[in-house]
């Protein structure tokens, strides 16, 4: 086997210190998926809308001890992207993970919705991540390493009232399949995260109210747990987890589709 693109897992880690891009690393998600991955001593190079938010984010981050960078893109807007590109390239060089986090919940059903609405949201949810896949594409294939990590949703994997998110979910869900193909035979990954309820200001109190009864677990999921399971993926353990959705969400879905058939 050649081991400079699959490493040999018999030998000593490699997982330290990669370059971790993340996007929507203002957001409440982040924090924890940052905290591991600070902890983990990766570079963090975050990325959000909310400049002066993520600003806020990295000092923390800095105050925790680690290593991160602040930056303001629009992920819907390929010039942002590539400048990002560029600015990362003058910081680290390159970036070696690319996780995407950025996302919108926009809580309208059918009828509150409009084209312009429903666009807006499958732009930040779906063409995103893939305009920022595409611009680093190149740099993870020079390198032979990577992953690619999408923050999806088990609303992507179910019906949901929302249509705008579960259907950009479910695209972002099916576009992380369809890049295996690309990434053939290289050290790089692609894989999705579909959380169920985190902790975050995402979610409302309605919801965290029904959480002891609608998910196995009894709990909501904390930001932190996201963080682990991506910490994981980093290392050379991961290598062969590929093209996966990554529910972790209490045993939730499985627990509704039971809910489901019995009240048919
Ligand atoms: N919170 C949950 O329970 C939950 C469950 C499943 C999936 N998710 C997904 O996890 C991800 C993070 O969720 P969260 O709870 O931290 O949300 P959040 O709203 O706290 O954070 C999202 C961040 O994305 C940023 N953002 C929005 N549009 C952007 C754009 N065009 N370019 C760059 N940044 C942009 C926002 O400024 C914000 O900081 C989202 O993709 C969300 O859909 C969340």
């Amino acid at each position: 086997m050649n081991h400079d693109v699959f490493p040999d897992p018999h030998a000593p880690y490699r997982d330290r210190g990669r370059n971790v891009l993340i996007t929507g690393a203002a957001g409440g998600m982040c924090r924890g998926i940052n905290k591991r991955l600070g902890e983990a001593g990766h570079t963090l190079l975050c990325v959000d809308l909310d400049l002066d938010r993520c600003q806020e984010a990295v000092k923390e981050l800095r105050g925790m001890g680690f290593d991160a960078h602040a930056f303001a893109a629009d992920v819907t807007r390929q010039d942002d992207v590539e400048q990002l590109r560029a600015e990362i390239e003058e910081t680290v060089g390159t970036a070696q993970v690319l996780i995407n986090a950025a996302g919108i919940l926009d809580r309208k059903m059918l009828l509150d919705h409009d084209v312009a609405s429903f666009r807006r949201a499958v732009d930040i949810n779906l063409v995103g991540p893939f305009a920022l896949i595409r611009a680093f594409a190149e740099d993870l294939l020079a390198a032979n390493w990577g992953r690619i990590i999408n923050i999806s949703s088990i609303a992507g994997t179910t019906g949901y009232p929302y249509p705008s998110y579960a259907a950009s979910k479910a695209g972002l869900s099916n576009l992380t399949r369809s890049l295996l193909m690309d990434f053939w035979g290289t050290g790089i990954t692609v894989n999705s995260i579909c959380p169920g309820v985190v902790d975050t200001p995402m979610v409302i109190q309605q919801v965290r109210d029904q959480v002891p009864n609608k998910v196995p677990t009894g709990r909501i999921v904390d930001p932190e747990e996201i963080g682990a399971l991506i910490a994981f993926l980093l290392t050379d353990d991961a290598q062969s987890i590929n093209g996966a959705d990554l529910v972790i969400d209490g045993g939730a879905t499985q627990i509704f589709r039971l809910f489901d058939a019995a009240s048919v």
